[in-house]
């Protein structure tokens, strides 16, 4: 990556990433959780139902308070890496999941450096990468592909919200960046992955959001 393309991708993380820090710790993060058993109920439970998720070595991308890590070890992960930008989270993480099948990672808000090459079976997103730029989203997801290991899968629920193009993300309905299910898919297929599932749902407004299921080549 070229020095003019880390600096506009640090900027977009400096400007978008940072809104769920500690300052919201209970509003945000305490009120999410209540909410977890039944959205996963729901949402995430008919993907784990469908197809073989390998829950040996799985990252929980934008981790948060790890609410999402909690289910994923109830639902037979071995370990978790938990990644998130933001250092309130990792603290949080650190002082409020301490067992020996957890590890919290903080990363600069677009890549992946800190995890190695092929190592994860699963890589999973819930509730966090419908907040963030395009640009962001084309970083990571070679990243996705660079840790997983060969025919793994990846569960991202990202936005299908494209009504403000370069406009203040935070003022779009629930928050949802600019992206499609289209580009989604036109990018996790140019970075080596099948697109296996698009489920396009509502979370608030109409068709807002998706939940793509990849399998890496
Ligand atoms: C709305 S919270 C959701 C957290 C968690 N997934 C959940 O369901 O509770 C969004 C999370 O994404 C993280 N985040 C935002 N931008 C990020 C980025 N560019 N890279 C990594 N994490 C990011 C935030 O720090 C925050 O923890």
């Amino acid at each position: 990556m070229t020095k003019v393309q880390n600096s506009r991708l640090e900027a977009v993380v400096s400007a978008e990433a940072f809104h769920w820090g500690a300052e919201v710790g209970e509003r945000y993060h305490g009120v999410a959780a209540e909410h977890m058993d039944a959205q996963w109920q729901q949402m995430l439970k008919p993907f784990f139902d469908r197809y073989p998720f390998d829950l040996t070595e799985v990252v929980d991308f934008a981790a948060g308070y790890g609410r999402n890590t909690r289910k994923l070890l109830e639902t037979g992960a071995r370990h978790v890496t938990m990644v998130d930008v933001n250092q309130d989270c990792i603290a949080h993480l650190r002082e409020n999941l301490q067992q020996e099948n957890v590890t919290a990672v903080q990363n600069n808000g677009f890549d992946l450096s800190p995890l190695p090459d092929g190592r994860y079976t699963f890589l999973y997103s819930f509730d966090a990468m419908v907040h963030f730029d395009l640009e962001i989203a084309i970083a990571y997801l070679p990243e996705f592909q660079r840790i997983l290991k060969s025919e793994s899968y990846a569960l991202i629920h990202h936005s299908n919200y494209s009504a403000n193009p370069g406009g203040d993300f935070t003022t779009n309905p629930h928050m949802r960046n600019y992206m499609t299910a289209g580009i989604f898919k036109h990018v996790a297929m140019r970075n080596g992955f099948d697109v296996v599932e698009q489920w396009i749902f509502s979370w608030g407004e109409p068709d807002n959001d998706c939940i793509t299921v990849l399998r890496k080549r």
